[in-house]
């Protein structure tokens, strides 16, 4: 049995992770890892961690031809520069191509010297590239604030390189010519990744405008694609109505496919420019809470175009709903409550925290928490779903009673008012509440303030919220927004590329079949699941089984229906 590790081990390993996965904006999950040296408690209490969340550790092994596999992505580097300088070299020393990632972790002295391997160069914050060691190389070191910021072309250099399935998909798009003359209208949060689809989009042929909200806006990324020739409606001082105007404009471009992420823009042309929609092939939305009123609409037969539902692929809301937002949302979180004077707030390691809504979101939120070593609360309206989560070794309770002695509260419904009023009042003094699933008033700010709190700023993005009459109040972190949005970069670099491959594949789906495809709420096309899979799977090393064997003829493939459980039938 590995060692307990105790608290003090417990804060630095969850530290040393969210500050890697900052640095990178990378997944932990589904990695291949391996640790150098430190003390073995620190390297158990890591190995737990990683592997709790999704990761796995492999061992250097030596295969029959005595050729010793290598092929790692991640190297933890906990003990002395002497001990990880030849373990760096050993681990990058492998074919072209995949990235691998040295960490420096060491608890109290750095474990790895940089100058062992020559001049270094920042490839984003907090990560270094080491090109004489190799291209595909990076140095990060957890216990050292990131350096300055890189031109917003590296971030996108970064992006790129971790995103080979989409790389792949747009490559087949290109190469069919299909996208030439098409027009398509881009309106998600506009940072480093989506920057890469648009260019993606933009090299296999397409017209590309861009919308983005104004706190959905990295200037610096808008200014890159507007330098690659890009039109850009976007800039993140832009008040209420200038981002209307703004989204007006783009659409004003009457494009042919409108991508999406909460359908806000979706609706705006229903609303504003019904007459943009019978030239429309249709338009694909990236998230549930997008797809909601779009199916009210369709059901009202409302709805002037097929909007395919990118959400609901497999490969979407299995991995980012699930271990993308998870990593992602818990991660901003704990970064925020680290900014926060300790007396402040009561959210320590071992701590409790309440999940509301177990979805898929919900689902991926408290296994992060779980793994960081909190005791989690299931709080689910829909009792299917909360016995799930009492399978998965939750305890449930419904969420007004599981608040009053949490210290952590992530709100993963969706859905507005979730955290209600009487739900605010009763969560502890000191409690953390923040929003996961990222829907306006899913904590009732507006009802609270109504009701005569008083919101006191106690640290960056954290205000205590206190009721009259009450002592202190729970603390809201960063309005109620969707944390992983509004406080850090959204969700990790290997999500979006599994989430924008199956983008690439509605836009091929719009393209082929757009006029044939309903008004409404279509579902994407099983082979974009089945493809993006195969495309991810090849670039994590993996393959899947081979496909069953099929049946020449159609009438051979359906089974026998008749029962021998009495005898051979007549
Ligand atoms: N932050 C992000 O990056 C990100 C990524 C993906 C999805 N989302 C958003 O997260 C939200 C959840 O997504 P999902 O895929 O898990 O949706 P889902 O519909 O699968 O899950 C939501 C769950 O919440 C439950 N629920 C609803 N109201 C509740 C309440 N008042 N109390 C307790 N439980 C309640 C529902 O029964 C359901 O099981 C959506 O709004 C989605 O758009 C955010």
């Amino acid at each position: 049995m590995p060692p307990v590790p105790d608290l003090d081990t417990l804060v630095w390993a969850s530290a040393a992770v969210r500050r890697f996965a900052a640095a990178t904006n990378l997944l932990v999950a589904a990695r291949r890892f391996r640790i150098v040296g430190g003390d073995p408690r620190d390297a158990a209490a890591l190995r737990h961690l990683l592997t709790a969340l999704g990761a796995h550790e492999t061992e250097p092994r030596a295969d029959r031809a005595g050729q010793v596999d290598e092929r790692i992505d991640q190297l933890w580097c906990l003990g002395s520069p002497e001990e990880s300088t030849p373990a760096v070299e050993r681990a990058a020393d492998r074919p072209r191509g995949s990235t691998l990632i040295v960490v420096d972790a060491g608890r109290h002295l750095p474990a790895v010297d940089e100058d062992a391997f020559g001049p270094v160069s920042p490839a984003r914050p907090g990560v270094l590239a080491v090109p004489m060691l190799s291209d595909d190389v990076f140095l990060v070191s957890t216990g050292r604030d990131p350096e300055d910021d890189p031109a917003a072309d590296a971030r996108l250099r970064w992006a790129r390189r971790s995103m080979p399935v989409a790389r792949s998909v747009a490559a087949e798009l290109r190469d069919g010519g299909l996208l030439r003359g098409t027009r398509i209208g881009v309106a998600m949060f506009l940072e480093p990744k989506t920057a890469v689809l648009i260019l993606l989009l933009r090299d296999a042929g397409a017209e590309v405008v861009v919308y983005a909200h104004a706190d959905e806006t990295d200037d610096a990324v808008a200014d890159a694609l507007r330098s690659a020739g890009l039109t850009v409606y976007a800039s993140s001082t832009a008040t209420l109505p200038e981002q209307k105007q703004l989204a007006l404009a783009m659409l004003d471009t009457a494009p042919h496919i409108l991508l999406d992420d909460g359908a806000h823009v979706i609706r705006l042309a229903h609303q504003e420019r019904p007459d943009l929609l019978p030239t429309m092939l249709g338009a694909a939305e990236e998230t549930t809470s997008g797809l909601r009123p779009l199916r009210v609409l369709a059901a009202r037969g409302e709805l002037g175009i097929p909007v395919v539902a990118v959400n609901d692929a497999r490969t979407k809301t299995f991995f980012d709903n699930r271990y993308g937002t998870g990593q992602s949302t818990v991660f901003a979180v704990l970064d925020l409550v680290d900014g926060l004077a300790s007396a402040t707030h009561r959210v320590r390691p071992g701590g409790a925290a309440v999940v509301a809504g177990f979805g898929h979101v919900g689902e991926g939120v408290a296994l992060v928490l779980a793994a960081l070593g909190f005791r989690v609360t299931v709080a689910e309206t829909d009792p299917v779903r909360a016995l799930q989560a009492r399978f998965a070794g939750y305890a449930v309770a419904p969420l007004v009673e599981a608040v009053g002695d949490a210290d952590l509260v992530m709100s993963a419904t969706g859905v507005p008012d979730t955290i209600d009023l009487d739900v605010l009042r009763a969560c502890a003094s000191g409690a953390v509440l923040a929003v996961a699933g990222g829907v306006d008033q899913e904590i009732a700010i507006d009802d609270a303030l109504a009701a005569g709190a008083q919101r006191q700023p106690v640290g960056p993005k954290a205000e205590r919220f206190v009721f009259a009459g009450a002592d202190g109040g729970p603390i809201v972190l960063d309005d109620g927004g969707c944390i992983n949005i509004t406080a850090a970069e959204g969700n990790p670099v290997e999500i979006m590329d599994l989430s924008f491959a199956v983008q690439l594949g509605a836009v091929r789906m719009l393209l082929e079949r757009g006029d044939e495809l309903e008004r409404a709420v279509v579902p994407i096309d099983p082979a974009v699941d089945d493809a993006t899979a195969r495309a991810a799977l090849a670039a994590f090393g993996s393959r899947p089984g081979p496909p069953g064997l099929l049946a020449e003829h159609p009438a051979d493939r359906e089974p026998d229906v008749r029962t021998r459980r009495f005898g051979d039938p007549a």
